[in-house]
């Protein structure tokens, strides 16, 4: 089923979900920056990627959001005592994944240094842009918020499976 229903979530926002998931997790690694200044396998291997990856999500949470807006009449049924938490907790996660690849945008353009994707020129280098830098500085603490998050989500998913024993986490597998 590629659509979802009241009862689970269908291939497109499941592979959404787990795709996004993986690129996001690479994504955190950048913290990993601040060990050694990145003088490490981590440092060398993966986190070089960021700009890269970072525009691959921007791309993909676009499309993303447009089907979770197709999908809004038919997805799973939320428990009503908790369905506002919830909702407001996605759209928080949400608001994260757009807001993350649009500030880091901004860093660089902020910083005149222009980004490439995957060896593309997506914008040249440049004159440094003063209020583009500073709302690109609200990248790191908006990734800081975004790990809470996320682990929050993650604690939450575990708890209804191993406690609740309910379907919430199978509906997304
Ligand atoms: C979902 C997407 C993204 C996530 C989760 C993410 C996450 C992070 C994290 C965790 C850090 C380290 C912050 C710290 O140590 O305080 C960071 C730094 C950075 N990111 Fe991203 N990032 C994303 C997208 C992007 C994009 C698209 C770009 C550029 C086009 C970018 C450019 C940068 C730069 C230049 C830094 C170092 C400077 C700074 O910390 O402000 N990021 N990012
Ligand atoms: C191991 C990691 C993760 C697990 C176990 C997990 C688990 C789940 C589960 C069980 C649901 C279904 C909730 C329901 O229907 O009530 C869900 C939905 C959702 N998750 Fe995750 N998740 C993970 C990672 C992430 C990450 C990294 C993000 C974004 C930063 C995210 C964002 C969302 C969103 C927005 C939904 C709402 C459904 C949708 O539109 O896709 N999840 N997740």
């Amino acid at each position: 089923m590629i659509k979802d229903s009241k009862v689970r979530y269908g291939s497109v926002s499941k592979t959404f979900h787990w795709l996004m998931t993986v690129l996001i997790g690479w994504q955190l690694l950048k913290f990993g920056d601040r060990i050694a200044e990145g003088e490490h396998w981590v440092g060398q291997t993966l986190v070089p990627w960021h700009v890269s990856i970072g525009s691959l999500l921007l791309v993909l949470i676009v499309l993303r959001l447009a089907w979770v807006v197709s999908q809004r009449r038919h997805r799973p049924a939320q428990n009503p005592a908790t369905a506002r938490l919830v909702k407001a907790g996605h759209g928080l996660l949400f608001a994260g994944m757009l807001l993350m690849p649009i500030t880091g945008m901004l860093v660089m353009l902020g910083g005149g240094y222009g980004v490439t994707a995957f060896g593309m020129e997506i914008f040249a280098e440049g004159e440094e842009v003063p209020w583009a830098a500073s709302l690109g500085s609200l990248h790191s603490p908006l990734a800081w918020a975004l790990t809470v998050l996320i682990i929050g989500h993650i604690a939450m998913a575990l708890f209804h499976h191993f406690v609740q024993r309910d379907d919430t986490l199978k509906r997304v597998l």
